[in-house]
């Protein structure tokens, strides 16, 4: 058996458990993943300049989004939470020339500053920044307007997120959430963040919803990846 062959888990049928995966295995993926280009990696560095959190999808988490939008032919797309602008040029990147996403911030400050480095993207044409809470912008978008929709915001009301989004996005639409794993803190006893008990119930009530066909990916902080049904 070759030495870099990974540990199974647990038993000895090879489809039935992952092989385990660490922090190798993903420089391994980021390493063969197109990555950023010069306008993201500056667009990241004037974010931090201006004081906004530095919390942006990682360029392989945005690799599989924009694979997943182009197999689901999205034209429309959905995001919670803007921040810097990052995760929806990525995406919108991944959308025809005439799509578009309608992305909703609810910092002022994020919002400008997303507003300003989208016009100066490729993409300025196929985003829209919705200022305001999603819980407030959400019902305004009408039923089956989206092919696809991403959650990234206050982990507390992705449930309430959810149930909009599965109004908003068409049948065999995509449904996608960030940070599954809690910023890290999935399995810790005491979390330091106030969200990763949110997450936690958010991950539990992902695996009873049946409008959905959904798991998650291991990539980033943790993607949900739905279908909804
Ligand atoms: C946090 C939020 C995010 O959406 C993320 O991707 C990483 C961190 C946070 O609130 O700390
Ligand atoms: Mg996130």
């Amino acid at each position: 058996m070759g030495q870099n062959r990974a540990p199974r888990l647990q038993g000895d049928a090879m489809s039935e458990r992952s092989s385990a995966v660490t922090l190798r295995h993903f420089d391994y993926i980021a390493a063969r993943t197109a990555g950023e280009d010069d306008f993201l990696r500056r667009l990241k560095d004037e974010a931090r300049a201006a004081g906004i959190p530095p919390i942006w999808i990682a360029p392989e988490q945005a690799a599989l989004m924009q694979i997943l939008l182009r197999a689901a032919r999205a034209r429309e797309v959905v995001e919670v939470g803007t921040l810097a602008g990052y995760s929806a040029i990525c995406m919108a990147r991944a959308l025809p020339p005439d799509g578009r996403v309608r992305t909703i911030e609810v910092s002022e400050k994020h919002a400008d500053f997303a507003e300003s480095r989208i016009a100066a993207s490729d993409v300025a044409e196929r985003i829209e920044v919705h200022r305001g809470a999603g819980a407030d912008v959400l019902p305004t978008f009408a039923a089956n307007s989206a092919d696809a929709a991403f959650l990234d915001a206050d982990k507390a009301s992705y449930q309430l997120y959810l149930r909009e989004c599965l109004r908003i996005v068409r049948p065999a639409g995509l449904i996608m959430a960030d940070n599954a794993f809690a910023f890290g803190q999935l399995f810790d006893d005491a979390p330091t963040d106030r969200e990763a008990l949110a997450v936690r119930a958010f991950n539990d009530y992902m695996a009873t919803v049946r409008e959905l066909q959904s798991i998650i990916i291991p990539i980033g902080d943790g993607l949900w990846v739905g279908v909804k049904l």
